[in-house]
């Protein structure tokens, strides 16, 4: 009898309530404007000499981007964020960045976070997750697009050689668990980083991406799921596109080859295969001296804008994470968060810290974008 009446009630609710993970959270949706990147654009469009660049600029705060949730601190200002987006009415989204694992980015310097795995860490990531979870359940009818920690994981299939990476392993595998059991509310959706085309998709490094994207999400429960993965985040890969040499010998050279190679292999383990792809700074190849590089490349570009016609039913939507303009991390070798990818030659110096604004960065980006803005 329960069932009978509960299948009824679910038959005539709205459709904001279905399970989340069945279908994109793009559909028929508005995704939200962040109202941080877009005082931080008009400031830099308001410090621009060059009137033409100047025009073409200010178009980019129309471009939705992602919040980054580098610091607990930032978790408020997602349920301001919700609020609006609430406010607005209709079906919105709001794309956020779940980004706080203590010994962050434990294979670079340049993006450490507050938190220590040595200083109970762990708890306060906890502590983190539950507090955007109190967040999001205040806002039902928005819906809310989650990337779960970049390069978290991926650090774990390819960086174990690292102390710091190996010594974080089994806290990030369980805290990444953790995050996804405590998000599994009807309006949110979660995307897993699944680093990039050039560092997961070669061959070696691929199947063991797979099966441990599937553990973490079995440490989550039995009940538990994500929408997908979500690639090149703050990455410089082409959707799709021709082979830059030095990406050569990898087959899954771009991020389509990589997910269409992936796709698989995450079924075999019984985890969801679905995409979004970051291509805010896509625009131009042929930019890396080495495949590897990452931090602020030189002659990059502003690439595809964010759409859901993807030419690819494993990709939900094309989107743009990370914020152009924000910096990959400093160029300046004293400070504690130097990493050597930001004093390389193919690295735009000079850089200031990471997430912070580097606007003659931007102003390079903004020119060489492809497609040009106008
Ligand atoms: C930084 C974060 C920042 C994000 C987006 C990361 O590299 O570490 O502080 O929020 O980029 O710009």
């Amino acid at each position: 009898m329960k069932f009978a009446v509960l299948t009824a009630l679910i038959a005539c609710v709205p459709t904001f309530i279905d399970a989340a993970s069945s279908r994109s959270p793009y559909d028929g949706a508005s995704v939200f404007l962040i109202p941080s990147y877009v005082s931080e654009v008009q400031a830099a469009v308001a410090n621009m000499t060059d009137s033409t660049l100047a025009a073409q600029a200010a178009l980019v705060e129309q471009v939705p981007i992602f919040f980054w949730m580098d610091v607990s601190t930032k978790v408020p200002t997602l349920g301001e964020y919700l609020a609006a987006a609430d406010a607005a009415g209709g079906t919105q989204v709001v794309q956020s960045v779940i980004y706080d694992l203590p010994d962050r980015d434990c294979a670079a310097e340049a993006s450490a976070g507050e938190f220590s795995i040595a200083d109970g860490g762990a708890a306060l990531y906890e502590a983190y997750i539950d507090s955007i979870v109190a967040q999001v359940e205040q806002y039902p009818n928005v819906r809310v697009v989650f990337i779960v920690e970049p390069d978290g994981l991926a650090n774990l299939v390819t960086n174990l050689s690292v102390p710091k990476c190996a010594n974080a392993a089994s806290t990030y595998k369980e805290l990444v668990s953790y995050a996804i059991a405590q998000l599994q509310q009807d309006n949110v959706w979660l995307y897993l980083d699944a680093g990039h085309s050039g560092w997961l998709g070669w061959p070696a490094n691929i199947t063991p991406a797979a099966q441990l994207f599937a553990s973490v999400l079995q440490g989550a429960g039995s009940g538990a799921t994500v929408r997908g993965l979500a690639t090149d985040v703050s990455n410089y890969n082409l959707l799709r596109g021709a082979e830059d040499p030095v990406q050569a010998p990898n087959p899954n050279y771009d991020e389509e080859l990589y997910i269409n190679a992936l796709a698989p292999l995450l079924q075999q383990n019984n985890f969801p295969s679905q995409f979004i792809v970051d291509q805010s700074r896509s625009g131009v190849s042929g930019i890396r001296t080495a495949e590897g590089d990452w931090c602020n490349v030189l002659g990059a570009g502003l690439g595809m804008r964010p759409t859901t016609d993807t030419g690819n039913t494993l990709i939900d939507s094309i989107v743009w994470v990370k914020p152009p303009g924000e910096s990959d991390g400093t160029s300046n070798s004293s400070s504690p968060r130097y990493d050597t990818h930001c004093g390389q030659s193919d690295a735009a110096q000079p850089a200031p810290e990471a997430g912070t604004w580097f606007q003659s960065y931007f102003e390079a980006l903004v020119q060489n974008a492809n497609p040009a803005f106008s």
